[in-house]
Parts: C-alpha cells; sequence; structure tokens
C-alpha cells in the first residue's frame, strides 16, 4: 500500500516547524509577555502577615506591608496591572467600606501608588460584594431583590473615592445594568476624565468562582444568577459588549476565561478596543489540585491555560499565575 502513496502528498510537511525549541519558538504565533498579564490580589484588614488561603495554594490575602512589597513585585517583572480586591473587617447593608477613602481598598490604593507610581497600571475591583454583610454586588430592595438603580450611585461614589486613592483603571465587576455609563459620569464630573474604566462587560454566573469567596470572606448566601449572565447564553454577550462601548469603557473583559473561550473569541472580534479575559480563581485551583497529585505537569498546564486564553483573542489575562508566568517568559526566551 505505502508505495502507491503520491510523493506530492509529502511535500506539505508541517512537522518541520515543529523539530526543534528554537523552530517552534520562530513559528510560534500567540505569545504570553509579561505586560498581557494582570495579577489580582487581595488586600484584607487588619493583617499583620499575609494569611495564605486555603482553596488556593500560593494565593494569600495581603498585608498592607506584604501588598506593597507585591506591587513592587509586580512593577519590576515587567507585568502589565495588578487589580486590587479588598477584605474589610466590618460590614453593612449598603457597603459603607466601599465608600469611605479610609476603607480597606481606597488606603491599599494610596499605598500601592505610592510604592510603584506609575511604573505598573494599578487598578481597583469597583464591587460592593466584599463591603457588604449579605455579600451581595449590590444594595438590596425590600423585598430582598438586588436594587440595580440604588446600586448605581453607590457605585458612582466608590468610582470617584477610588480614583482619588489612586487607581489608574477602574474594573466595575458588578453587572448592574448602566454601571459603565454612571461611573463615566461620576470620574467626568470630579474632574477625573484621567481614570479609565475597564468593564467587566461579560460576566457570567459561575461555579468557578468558589475559592474567591473564601478569599474575600464573603458573606453570600445564595447566587448571583439575577445580575451575572446565564452560561447558556452566547448572543448576550454582544449586547452586553455594545452597551458598554455605547456608555464609555475604555477595555472590557470577559469572565471565566476558560469555560467560555467561544463567547471571548466572539467578544475579540467584535471589539474595538482591549479585551481582557480573567482565568479566574476555580480556575486556578483546578490547575494547582491536580497538579498537587502529581496528575498534570503544573507548569505546562498553566502555560497551556494562558496560551489558550490568548489565542481565542485575549489581549491580556487576570491571572493569579502571572509573575511566574513572567518569570518564565524570561527564562525561555533568554532574559533572565
Ligand atoms: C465580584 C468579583 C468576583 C470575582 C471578581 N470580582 C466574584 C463573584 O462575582 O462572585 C471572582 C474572581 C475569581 O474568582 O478569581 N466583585
Amino acid at each position: 500500500m505505502t508505495d502507491r502513496i503520491p510523493r506530492y502528498d509529502l511535500v506539505a510537511r508541517p512537522r518541520r516547524l515543529r523539530t526543534t525549541p528554537a523552530v517552534r519558538r520562530l513559528a510560534a504565533q500567540t505569545r504570553v509577555h509579561p505586560s498581557d498579564l494582570i495579577l489580582p490580589v487581595f488586600v484584607r484588614e487588619g493583617l499583620t502577615e499575609p494569611a495564605p488561603l486555603g482553596s488556593m495554594p500560593g494565593v494569600v490575602q495581603h498585608s498592607t506591608d506584604s501588598l506593597r512589597r507585591a506591587a513592587a513585585e509586580a512593577a519590576a517583572k515587567g507585568l502589565g496591572g495588578i487589580m486590587l480586591f479588598g477584605v474589610p473587617t466590618e460590614r453593612d447593608a449598603c457597603g459603607s467600606a466601599g465608600t469611605d477613602p479610609d476603607g480597606i481598598l481606597n488606603r491599599a490604593l494610596r499605598e500601592v501608588r505610592a510604592e510603584v507610581g506609575d511604573d505598573v497600571v494599578v487598578m481597583a475591583d469597583l464591587c460592593l460584594d466584599e463591603f457588604t454583610d449579605h455579600g451581595h454586588c449590590g444594595v438590596l430592595a425590600a423585598d430582598g431583590s438586588v436594587d440595580n438603580d440604588a446600586t448605581l450611585e453607590i457605585y458612582a461614589r466608590m468610582a470617584v473615592a477610588q480614583a482619588e486613592a489612586g487607581a489608574h483603571v477602574l474594573g466595575p465587576s458588578g453587572m448592574m445594568d448602566g454601571q459603565v455609563g454612571v461611573i463615566r459620569e461620576a470620574l467626568d464630573g470630579a474632574g477625573r476624565t484621567d481614570v479609565a474604566v475597564l468593564a467587566y462587560s461579560v460576566k457570567y454566573a459561575s461555579a468557578f468562582y468558589g475559592p474567591f469567596r473564601e478569599a474575600v470572606d464573603s458573606q453570600l448566601q445564595g447566587d448571583r444568577r439575577t445580575y451575572q449572565m446565564d452560561a447558556a447564553n452566547r448572543r448576550e454577550a454582544m449586547h452586553e459588549l455594545q452597551l458598554d462601548l455605547d456608555e464609555g469603557a475604555d477595555m472590557v473583559m470577559v469572565k471565566p476565561a476558560m469555560s467560555y473561550l467561544d463567547v471571548l473569541r466572539d467578544v475579540a472580534e467584535a471589539s474595538p478596543v482591549p479585551v481582557a479575559a480573567y482565568q479566574i480563581s476555580g480556575e486556578y485551583a483546578m490547575i494547582e489540585a491536580a497538579a498537587a497529585n502529581g496528575w498534570i505537569d503544573r507548569r505546562a498546564a498553566v502555560q497551556e491555560s494562558v496560551l489558550s486564553i490568548r489565542r481565542a483573542g485575549a489581549d491580556s489575562v487576570l491571572t493569579y499565575f502571572a509573575v511566574e508566568l513572567a518569570d518564565w517568559f524570561r527564562e525561555e526566551n533568554g532574559l533572565s
């Protein structure tokens, strides 16, 4: 049989470009550069030492001091950005610690800017769930539902507080309708036309947020399905994208990443502004758990997972692996 295969069938040999690490590097279409990466970090009020997170091995809740060191490291490694989440000691029904200039997140933003200046982009999660005693991303109406428009008023104040505290970029993640427009208007009204909005435009209600809830000591009972998107929906992502663009989003995000790569592709093709994707806590935890059991090669799995997110179309990736990925990039490209 074999001698009857015509020779021209073998003229194209894609394996030629897979022969050595150097030729594979030359042929690689997608790369994960340190500046493509954004490191999410947690800072918890009242800590003097960083506190490890059980469900996210290798990730901590920072004290103010350790956060400053982490921010300095992110800048030194050439990361694109750092995204701050605050964990307060006191919570109430309307998340007052989020709008308070002395609330943990706003204090942390000041500390981080004092440490890194403009050397790395400093971003703030703009949402109420860390600050409310019921754990929802907005305030509740009398019937217990999340009140969209009452929440917007608080987001507007939070935005100004975060901008004044020094955030370069705000990341509204609460999935309230109209949030980007209200935040943009509040920033502009306060003279902060320079502060950008990275909108969590396409954010799905996901089981993979589980470990994050430990990371921010979330008080949530129930779920967020009345405001976050339904995993069944793809077309709706285009609607959310369009609305946020109309409202003035400077960058948009798809979240989670790995279970939504098709949606990420759609958004990347349609978006005129940069697209980020968030490799969330549960995605991190799955890789760590499998690696800890010796079931997968950790480094290869981490790199493949983030490469897939870039290949699907993300310009930047929020990932808890950001610092390690930056180290590996340098090592593999002769830059260390
Ligand atoms: C909401 C918010 C969440 C995450 C980022 N911002 C949690 C949620 O929507 O339940 C999740 C991040 C992660 O899981 O890594 N402020």
